[in-house]
């Protein structure tokens, strides 16, 4: 019997049953026995970093326009839960419906009675210039977390699409470990080449099924595959035949239970 057990992260704190990048999304899915977060991070209009994935508020918040446009304090006015088929018309349930800071959710994990890793993710790192990438670093040391300490209480990998994002990362805070997310191939990563000291590559589904070489080919040059986002039992079972070292999923408990059956 094979003692092969991939890590489990809460995509955006495990979208499917709360709503996405709240306190009580990710604080569930830590219960539930989550090994990680996922979570995506932006710039408000004033310099702070928000958990919110879409460039928009619409989807998911009773307010409107661009995230960037808005400051801390009006975000903090809106409710980020109530779209969402889950939240409770007649209640108020601030765990569900205010809007999540990393500063917030730092806090939160560092407090949470056991070690949490945490993948933030940096959304659009070239409208800012280094901005999001330098108040993210700054934002980490300040919590302490840019050592890569392993008795950390949150150990924390910074994720992006875009080679330059991780490149202004290992400038700043080269111990943070990142991942560089796939969702088509670019050249000398289906040879398991990462730019910029990478550790990590962080696949969707799709590319690794139609790229069945791919894994392997990362495994083989001593690098790690987290793949994303894996909802769908069938899905499941490929990423598990690859062995792959990080399982990133809207539904934890579904992820954990399959695992467990194991
Ligand atoms: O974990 C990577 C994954 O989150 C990337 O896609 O659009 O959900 O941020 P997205
Ligand atoms: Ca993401």
């Amino acid at each position: 019997m094979s003692d092969y057990r991939p890590l489990v992260f809460a995509h955006r704190g495990g979208a499917d049953a709360l709503p996405e990048h709240t306190l009580g999304a990710y604080l569930r899915a830590i219960e539930e026995g989550a090994d990680g977060l996922e979570c995506d991070v932006r710039l408000t209009r004033d310099g702070h970093l928000v958990c919110v994935h879409d460039r928009r508020l619409n989807r998911t918040s009773n307010g409107r326009g661009l995230v960037s446009n808005k400051t801390l304090a009006e975000l903090d006015a809106l409710n980020f839960g109530s779209w969402h088929p889950g939240y409770p018309a007649d209640e108020e349930l601030p765990h569900l419906s205010r809007l999540l800071t990393l500063d917030r959710l730092l806090e939160a994990l560092r407090g949470c009675g056991r070690p949490v890793r945490l993948l933030i993710e940096t959304k659009h790192p070239s409208r800012y210039g280094a901005e999001v990438e330098r108040r993210l670093v700054g934002l980490l040391r300040r919590h302490g977390l840019t050592e890569g300490r392993p008795d950390a209480p949150v150990s924390v990998t910074v994720m992006s699409f875009a080679a330059l994002a991780l490149r202004r990362v290992r400038a700043l805070a080269p111990a943070i470990p990142t991942v560089y997310l796939l969702e088509i191939l670019p050249p000398g990563v289906g040879r398991g080449r990462l730019p910029f000291g990478a550790r990590i590559a962080g696949p969707g589904v799709g590319l690794v099924k139609a790229r069945p070489g791919l894994v392997p080919a990362i495994k083989a040059a001593g690098h790690q595959a987290y793949v994303w986002t894996v909802n769908e039992p069938d899905d499941l079972d490929i990423v598990l035949e690859h062995q792959v070292d990080g399982v990133i999923t809207d539904r934890p408990r579904f992820v954990l239970e399959r695992l467990a059956e194991m």
